[in-house]
């Protein structure tokens, strides 16, 4: 499908738990609509990777599948929604994850709708992936990515070529994410339960929660997503 790029597609926001699609996804609608894909999971690995004063906080908070703080989170995405690339909108992976976050992003998002500057003015469309929770496990436990690229595979549902390499950039080994280990999974779908799903309640409350069934597969996920967001815009 072409790319479409005229227009301001506002925020988008994918809810879901670990291992929804909410990556896989945000790829294809950056692809898409040519907006960038603002995940709060990949900037903190970034952040850990470089040994920031923010990776140094959050790296045991994630290594134990717990969610890092809401103040270090939500300054982190102030800085990055305000780049130039976010104009036309964005696509938020992973963000808000507590209700506090939502609060805080829908200040945000108030004070935009005043500013005549910004072409997206608008609340976000919020998308929530529905998936059975042995596929969730399927899908973690399988999943590897390049190091070079981003491209996310899965040993059992997509795998690559060739084993263990990435298809397109230059057969890069893939890796396995710290916080994929069998241990940590466990706490990570436990924060998402206590945590985030009231997120997902506060946004069906307001009207604004579209849910998808996130088990289907990836290119049906994709096609209902698209049909949203030209809903939206139509
Ligand atoms: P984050 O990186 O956001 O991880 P997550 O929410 O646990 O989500 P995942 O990245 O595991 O899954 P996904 O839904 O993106 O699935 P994917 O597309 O990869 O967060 C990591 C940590 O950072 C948190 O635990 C926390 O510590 C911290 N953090 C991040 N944001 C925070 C915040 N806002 N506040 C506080 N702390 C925060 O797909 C998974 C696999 O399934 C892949 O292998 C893929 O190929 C496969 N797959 C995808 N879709 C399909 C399909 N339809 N059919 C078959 N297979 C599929």
């Amino acid at each position: 499908m072409a790319q479409e790029t005229s227009r301001a597609v506002g925020p988008v926001v994918l809810l879901g738990p670990p291992g929804a699609g909410k990556g896989t996804q945000a790829k294809r609608i950056m692809e898409r609509y040519g907006i960038p894909q603002v995940s709060t999971g990949d900037l903190l690995r970034e952040n850990v990777a470089l040994g920031t004063e923010l990776g140094q906080a959050a790296k045991a908070v994630m290594a134990r599948g717990e969610l890092v703080s809401d103040d270090l989170v939500c300054t982190m995405v102030r800085e990055r929604l305000i780049q130039p690339d976010c104009k036309r909108g964005y696509i938020l992976d992973g963000f808000p994850r507590t209700a506090a976050q939502a609060g805080w992003l829908d200040a945000l998002l108030e004070a935009e709708l005043f500013d005549n500057s910004r072409p997206t003015r608008a609340w976000p469309i919020v998308v929530r992936l529905d998936v059975d929770y042995n596929q969730l496990l399927l899908r973690i436990t399988g999943r590897r990515s390049c190091p070079t690229c981003g491209r996310i595979y899965n040993v059992h549902l997509q795998p690559p070529r060739v084993d263990e390499l990435c298809d397109e950039a230059h057969a890069t080994k893939l890796v396995t994410r710290n916080d994929d280990r069998l241990e940590v999974i466990q706490p990570r779908l436990v924060a998402y339960e206590e945590q985030t799903r009231p997120v997902a309640d506060y946004y069906q409350r307001t009207g604004r929660l579209i849910s998808v069934n996130g088990d289907l597969p990836m290119d049906e996920v994709t096609a209902l997503i698209f049909r949203i967001l030209e809903d939206h815009h139509a």
